[in-house]
C-alpha cells in the first residue's frame, strides 16, 4: 500500500536570504522558523515501470515544462542514492494560495519523505532535512514541528535543520494577512542573488543573523513572546532592507503591505501585542497571542482587499 507523507509549512522568524552555493542550496547564515498547523502538503509516490516520472499536483497531471523542477530534483536524488527507479507522484497542497504561503517548503519536505519511504532509504531526520533542502532551502526546516533551526554548514552533509522545541508550550499564533492582488513576482532565488551581489549591507546581514539567532533562542526558552516578536520583526525588516538597497533597488512590498505595517505599529501603541514578519511577497504574517491575534483580526477585517487566516504551531513530518 502506498503511504502518504505529510509536511507542514513553516514561517521563518530569522530569515534565510542568500546562498553561498546555488546548486547545493547552502545558505550564508543559519535561519530559524516556526512550523504551522494549518498549511501542509500530502505526497505519495509509487515506482512505475517507465523511464519517465509522472507527476500530478492537486490531482492534475503536470506537463513536461511544469514537471521540470521536480524531475531535476528526482534525478539528483537518484544519483545521490544510486537507484534508477522512476515514480508516479501525487502531491496535494493544503496550502491554499489564498493563505499567502509559498508551498515549496511543505512541498519538497513531503516529497523527500515520500521518496525515502517508497525506496526504503531509511534516512534519519538530518539526512531527510538535507534531501528536502536540495529541493528548496526552507523545506529543510519543515521536517520538524515547533521551533526549528537550519544550521548553515559548509558542505552538503552538514547543512540541515535541527529541532529547538518541537512541542513548545507557548501562547503564540500567526495570522496571515493576504493581499488580494496579483503582484509582480521576483522569485526568492533571484531576490537573494541580487541582494547578495549588490546590497552594500549584505556583510552586515550575516553578522546580524548570527546575533539575532542567539537572542531569539533565549527568548524562545523564556517563552517571551514580546521579545520573539521584536526580534522577528527587526530581522524581517532587515531582510527587506537588502532588497531596497540592491542595485537596482526592488521591493516585495505593495501599498497594502506598508499599510498593515503601520496599523500593527499603531496597535502596539494601544497595548496590543503584535509583530510582523514578511517573506518574498507582499503578504504580512502577524505574530501574537491568541487574544491579541483576535484583536488584530478585527482591525484587519476592516481593510478591503485583505483576507486573514490564523495558524497555530504545527507538527513535523507525518506518514499515514
Ligand atoms: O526556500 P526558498 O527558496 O523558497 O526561500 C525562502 C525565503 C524566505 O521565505 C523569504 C525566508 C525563509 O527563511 O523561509
Amino acid at each position: 500500500m502506498t503511504k502518504t507523507a505529510r509536511a507542514f509549512t513553516n514561517i521563518a522568524l530569522i530569515k534565510y536570504w542568500g546562498k553561498k552555493d546555488q546548486e547545493l542550496k547552502l545558505p550564508y547564515t543559519n535561519s530559524l522558523s516556526l512550523t504551522l498547523d494549518r498549511f501542509y502538503t500530502d505526497t505519495s509516490s509509487e515506482i512505475i515501470d517507465s523511464n519517465k516520472d509522472v507527476i500530478s499536483l492537486n490531482d492534475t497531471l503536470l506537463n513536461e515544462e511544469e514537471s521540470k523542477r521536480i524531475v531535476k530534483y528526482l534525478d539528483s536524488t537518484r544519483e545521490k542514492y544510486d537507484f534508477s527507479e522512476h515514480f508516479k507522484i501525487n502531491s496535494v497542497n493544503h496550502v491554499p494560495t489564498s493563505a499567502g504561503f509559498a508551498s515549496s517548503a511543505s512541498g519538497f519536505a513531503a516529497l523527500a519523505a515520500s521518496i525515502d519511504q517508497t525506496m526504503a532509504l531509511n534516512l534519519d531526520k538530518s539526512q531527510l532535512s538535507i534531501l528536502a533542502r536540495r529541493g528548496s532551502g526552507s523545506a529543510s526546516r519543515s521536517i520538524y514541528g515547533g521551533f526549528v533551526e537550519w544550521i548553515a554548514g559548509d558542505n552538503n552533509d552538514n547543512s540541515f535543520a535541527v529541532p529547538i522545541d518541537e512541542n513548545p508550550d507557548i501562547d503564540l499564533e500567526v495570522l496571515s494577512a493576504v493581499i488580494n492582488k496579483k503582484a509582480k513576482k521576483i522569485s526568492s532565488t533571484v531576490g537573494m542573488e541580487k541582494s547578495v551581489e549588490t546590497s552594500p549591507f549584505y556583510p552586515n546581514w550575516v553578522k546580524l543573523v548570527a546575533s539575532e539567532t542567539n537572542e531569539i533562542k533565549q527568548a524562545i526558552e523564556q517563552k517571551d513572546i514580546q521579545k520573539i516578536g521584536e526580534i522577528a520583526e527587526h530581522n524581517a525588516m532587515s531582510m527587506h532592507a537588502l532588497t531596497l538597497s540592491a542595485k537596482p533597488s526592488f521591493t516585495y512590498f505593495e501599498p497594502e503591505t506598508v499599510e498593515i505595517i503601520h496599523l500593527i505599529q499603531e496597535l502596539r501603541q494601544k497595548g496590543i501585542l503584535a509583530y510582523v514578519t514578511i517573506d518574498a511577497g507582499p503578504n504580512v504574517k502577524i505574530l501574537g497571542t491568541h487574544k491579541s491575534i483576535e484583536q488584530v483580526k478585527s482591525y484587519l477585517n476592516n481593510l478591503s482587499d485583505v483576507t486573514t487566516v490564523v495558524a497555530n504551531i504545527g507538527h513535523g513530518i507525518q506518514y499515514f
